[in-house]
């Protein structure tokens, strides 16, 4: 919490066998992670689509990172890369739509990686508090 109080509200989608396996390994081995995220695990990550991350965000996430197998480790051969292909798009787009761009996250986390898992959903979380609400909520709750 900062010190206007805001609590970030950050969604993590995790591929079910590297990224989703990296942050079982951070909760079974007690790694203080920060409260403010909530996991979606998917197969893939190439199974995410713009629509997913779009969706959260006007849903009141405030921000959004994926969470796939390293490059070349992808369980479905090249998810990955169609998930790196799509957030890059996506991230143009975002200022489209009133959304920065550093609110959306891709990060390539194996399932030995617990504490990059940690890591990089606190570091995430902390940059999230520092820009503040999304201003999407604004809008929608005027
Ligand atoms: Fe992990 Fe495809 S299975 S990114």
């Amino acid at each position: 919490m900062n010190n206007n109080g805001f609590e970030p509200k950050v969604v993590v989608f995790c591929c079910n066998w590297c990224s989703y396996a990296g942050a079982d390994l951070a909760g079974t081995s007690r790694l203080k992670i920060k409260p403010q995220f909530r996991t979606i695990r998917t197969m893939c990550s190439g199974r995410i689509e713009p629509s997913f991350i779009v969706h959260a965000f006007t849903q009141g996430a405030d921000g959004v990172m994926i969470a796939g197998c390293h490059p070349g480790d992808c369980h479905y051969n090249a998810g990955n890369y169609k998930a790196r292909r799509r957030i890059m798009l996506l991230k143009n787009m975002l200022p489209q739509l009133g959304i920065e761009p550093g609110r959306l996250k891709l990060e390539w986390i194996s399932a030995s990686e617990a504490t990059k898992f940690q890591s990089t959903v606190n570091g995430f979380i902390d940059d999230i508090t520092k820009m503040g609400p999304l201003s999407l909520k604004k809008v929608r709750s005027n």
